[in-house]
């Protein structure tokens, strides 16, 4: 399956330093003309590899591209499509008071890619912010394992 079942190690120090300032990097890169909203996102890839994206805004604004769907899409083009850690970086827990967390659809995105014991920290520019598991922002998800059909 697509999905070791085996529970994720934790991230290392230098790990979460990486994915903070590759986020944090992204986020200044964000094209939020309409939102000014600025998400930067990170992910953790089983090679050990970082990738990120940042929000890619459109005058149509239902096509604007979130910042974890830009980082999975840069992981897949390097050869990943296991994500072991994410992190989200944007104004949330600062300017305001919820902390940025991913949106619905990038929360289904992230279970494609990602198991459901998955870490997913949240931060700003100052601060990190509470840490999630993927279940705990999509429970009782539908995954690629409900595809999977026993042959008759
Ligand atoms: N956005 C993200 O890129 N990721 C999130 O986790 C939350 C929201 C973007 C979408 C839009 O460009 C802007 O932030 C405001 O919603």
């Amino acid at each position: 399956m697509n999905h070791p079942a085996t529970p994720l190690k934790p991230l290392t120090d230098a790990q979460q330093q990486a994915l903070l300032a590759a986020a944090r990097a992204a986020q200044l890169k964000a094209y939020a003309p309409y939102s000014k909203y600025s998400v930067g996102a990170s992910v953790l890839d089983d090679q050990g590899r970082i990738h990120a994206g940042c929000n890619v805004e459109n005058a149509a604004y239902p096509e604007g591209v979130c910042a974890e769907a830009a980082a999975l899409s840069a992981m897949v083009l390097a050869g990943s499509t296991h994500a072991r850690a994410v992190l989200v970086v944007g104004n949330g827990g600062k300017t305001h008071s919820a902390w940025t967390t991913p949106c619905g659809g990038c929360r289904q995105k992230l279970r494609e890619l990602g198991a459901p014991d998955m870490p997913v920290q949240c931060a700003n520019d100052t601060d990190l912010g509470p840490r999630y598991t993927l279940a705990q922002l999509l429970p009782e998800s539908f995954g690629p394992d409900h595809l999977v059909r026993t042959l008759p």
